[in-house]
């Protein structure tokens, strides 16, 4: 991607993702880790950027807020799931729930960013299924990053 198509994506999450993004309570996911030496923000950055090269290559109608809000709070499970911690020892399956009612609660979602976040694990959840175009694309976008991050960033 070249440098230009870079900034005018983060311009256009920081200008949609506004509500979310210059919220103190968004930045305490930059306190947990996701994968590798990856915070929690750090991926969900990735990803939304990822979405909306996603959402310009296909040329898709796409609601683009939706998506953006949708990508930047899909992880928003407010825990560290390194930890060994009985109650999120099936985060791969229990984190999507956790992360859409905590949005839910802290920045309201349409019931197109509260599929994105319920169906983002799928196929790994197989009763979630994404329902919209955004939702398959942070799916795909979740997995490419996580991918990434997990072979490319290793502590
Ligand atoms: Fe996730
Ligand atoms: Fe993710």
């Amino acid at each position: 991607m070249e440098k230009a198509d870079y900034d005018k994506i983060y311009e256009e999450i920081k200008r949609r993702g506004r509500d979310v993004l210059y919220s103190p309570k968004y930045h305490e996911i930059a306190g947990f880790t996701q994968h590798g030496n990856i915070s929690v923000l750090r991926h969900c950055l990735s990803v939304a950027m990822l979405c909306v090269h996603i959402a310009d290559v296909t040329g898709w109608k796409i609601d683009r807020t939706s998506l953006i809000r949708g990508a930047l709070l899909h992880d928003y499970f407010l825990y560290d799931w390194h930890e060994d911690a009985r109650w999120h020892r099936l985060h791969g399956f229990t984190h999507a729930l956790r992360s859409m009612k905590n949005a839910q609660h802290d920045f309201g979602l349409n019931r197109v960013e509260r599929n994105m976040i319920f169906s983002h694990m799928f196929p790994l959840n197989l009763t979630h299924l994404p329902l919209y175009k955004e939702s398959w694309i942070l799916c795909i976008a979740d997995k490419v990053c996580s991918s990434i991050e997990t072979t490319k960033y290793r502590k």
